[in-house]
């Protein structure tokens, strides 16, 4: 490790996952994650127990980054940290710990913005996109459409108004009497199910943005008025009700990507986003680039979902253009590209 080496410790804890990661000259050397399991039984994440889980694990996540990584902190090059956008509470512990650890070690202290951050996934490993693209970020906490031009440089050209598709996924999940979270178990019942057994409107907003609180409500009537005419319609039609929902879901996530693509002549396509794990999604996209001669680009699963190593991907940039902030810099729950 020379004087001209850039390493950096990253840190993520905008949601309910903490994770640590290093980068050293753009290279990732490790990805780091403790998952809350804290949250099934409730249904959903609870900020007040993603902060506190966040504070338990923080310092071990971020001690196992470093021993497993080879170099020692005072090594590191700067301190980088999710600014947002995220929950208060869990971005506070990172953000604090950040400051500190920088102070200390008396090195510059990097902010990151979460949603560039899961876009730049795709620069963790090879094939890396060309520039300009579009990538499709898709998860439990959102939903864009992003063009991105450098690694730097995005705009948001089209997003959710009220629910993220993963969330859509899980609230109709939790409808079907599925655990939280039911994303990727209406992704094995689809399997086996027939997409076209029931039909759920088609949500169409304006422009490129997504409306997928629609669909929740849809479901709700859908069941209240079956189960009124069979109480066991659930349990035998599980499999056709997944892929249904799913197949609708997927349908809407498609239509605004293919008018993105339309609008900017772009075929360099991206997809980020826990949801990115949908089997369907990946399916059907696959054909559709296929079909349309686009460079279909899916990171590695570990990548998808939250995770630090796509934060160190996003401060090698921001180092590298000197973009640093002073230790007064305060997390944001809102936080635009
Ligand atoms: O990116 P992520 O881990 O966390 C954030 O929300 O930021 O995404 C989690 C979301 C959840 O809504 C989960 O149900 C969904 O991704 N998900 C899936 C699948 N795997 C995860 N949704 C559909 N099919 C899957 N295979
Ligand atoms: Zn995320």
């Amino acid at each position: 490790m020379g004087t001209n080496d850039i390493s950096i410790l990253a840190i993520e804890s905008s949601c309910d996952e903490t994770s640590a990661s290093i980068i050293v000259n753009g290279k990732v050397l490790n990805n780091i994650v403790a998952t809350q399991s804290v949250h099934e039984k409730y249904g959903g994440v609870v900020p007040e127990l993603a902060s506190r889980a966040h504070q338990e694990n923080l310092i071990p996540v971020i001690q196992e980054a470093i021993l497993s990584s080879g170099i020692t902190k005072d090594q590191l090059s700067a301190i980088a940290f999710t600014r947002g956008p995220g929950l208060m509470g869990s971005l506070l512990v990172g953000v604090s710990f950040a400051k500190a650890f920088a102070r200390s070690l008396e090195i510059p202290l990097i902010d990151v913005n979460h949603m560039q951050a899961h876009v730049l996934a795709h620069f963790i490993e090879d094939p890396r996109p060309a520039f300009p693209f579009i990538c499709l970020t898709v998860s439990g906490g959102h939903t864009q459409l992003v063009l991105v031009k450098s690694h730097l440089q995005m705009e948001v050209i089209g997003e959710t108004q009220d629910d993220a598709v993963g969330e859509a996924f899980d609230k109709t999940a939790k409808l079907l009497g599925l655990p939280y979270p039911g994303g990727p178990l209406v992704d094995k019942y689809a399997n086996e199910g027939n997409p076209k057994a029931f039909k759920f409107p088609v949500t169409r907003m304006p422009g490129l943005n997504y409306s997928f609180s629609g669909i929740k409500t849809a479901v709700l009537y859908f069941l209240r008025d079956k189960l009124q005419e069979n109480p066991a319609f659930i349990d035998e039609n599980l499999p056709d009700l997944c892929a249904s929902i799913q197949y609708t879901l997927i349908e809407m996530l498609l239509i605004k990507l293919k008018e993105a693509v339309k609008q900017y002549g772009v075929r360099e396509i991206a997809i980020a986003g826990g949801v990115s794990a949908n089997s369907g999604l990946r399916e059907t996209l696959g054909e559709l680039a296929r079909r349309k001669g686009w460079n279909l680009y899916v990171p590695k699963f570990e990548y998808c979902t939250d995770n630090a190593a796509m934060i160190a991907m996003a401060a090698h940039y921001k180092y590298l253009k000197g973009e640093f902030v002073g230790l007064d810099v305060t997390p944001l729950a809102k936080m635009k590209i």
